[in-house]
């Protein structure tokens, strides 16, 4: 399975921080942002990976990442994102790299306490279709950020709503996505959303809609470190105190 990692945008939510670097530079704790994401698929077991940036800063991840090597991937690829056109117009851009096989895809700026191990394996072992992350978020108003499933009583996924005004459940769809190679002939049939970007829910909602998408919820904290200042700030707390990317954690990461 290839790794992609998405590390482009603008972080408008973080001006004026983002002016002056890439949002996946700033420190979480005593790294980069965007060494937490690489870890997290490289303890999964995925060390053939690309990095899609954009902006102005680009350069500045191959002085921290160089080939890779001592992060502990075999081979990393880069690809450059023109103009800020959303998850799934980033993602389709490492059609060629991907070549066929399944990919595992990974918002740079999301934390999560305990590994996703266990997940990876399980889509490994999944026939067809795709997979989704899922976090249990106490807050509405913070579910209000992120795409939020609508969940049925036989436990599968019904749509997922992006950003929505009145969630339909507690339930965050995290930054770490999980597609057959297939998912390269969704994105070109994809319209622009409301904020002019290709959006990663419409490639899911893709999946929902033909009973091809599967899910697991997966325990301990997980962050989005863009999402605002705030949240910036709560992740950076969180990862000093107790770390991430919990390495041999038992993830228990089962549908409820
Ligand atoms: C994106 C996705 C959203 C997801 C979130 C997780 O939001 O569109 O569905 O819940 O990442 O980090 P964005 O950060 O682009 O607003």
């Amino acid at each position: 399975m290839k790794g992609v990692i998405l590390a482009g945008g603008t972080g408008t939510r973080l001006h004026p921080l983002t002016r002056i670097t890439n949002k996946h530079l700033l420190p979480i704790y005593d790294r980069p942002m965007i060494s937490y994401a690489i870890e997290a698929l490289v303890t999964a077991g995925i060390s053939d990976l690309m990095l899609v940036t954009g902006g102005t800063h680009a350069g500045e991840f191959l002085r921290l990442l160089g080939n890779g090597h001592d992060y502990g991937i075999d081979r990393l690829l880069y690809s450059y994102q023109d103009r800020p056109g959303g998850i799934a117009e980033a993602l389709g851009l490492t059609e060629r790299f991907v070549d066929g096989e399944k990919v595992v895809v990974m918002l740079a700026d999301n934390i999560f306490e305990l590994s996703i191990r266990s997940v990876a394996l399980r889509f490994l072992d999944q026939s067809e279709g795709a997979r989704v992350v899922l976090s249990r978020i106490t807050d509405p108003a913070h579910l209000r950020h992120l795409g939020v499933p609508d969940i049925a009583e036989d436990k599968k996924i019904r749509s997922i709503m992006e950003k929505p005004a009145d969630p339909p459940s507690p339930f965050g769809v995290t930054g770490i996505y999980f597609y057959g190679p297939e998912v390269f002939e969704v994105i070109p049939t994809l319209k622009p959303s409301g904020r002019g970007e290709l959006e990663i829910t419409d490639v899911n909602n893709w999946y929902v809609r033909r009973g091809l998408m599967d899910y697991d919820i997966i325990d301990g904290f997980w962050g989005d470190a863009g999402e605002s200042i705030d949240a910036y700030y709560e992740v950076n707390d969180f990862v000093r105190v107790h770390g991430a990317n919990g390495i041999g954690a038992v993830n228990s990461a089962i549908r409820p």
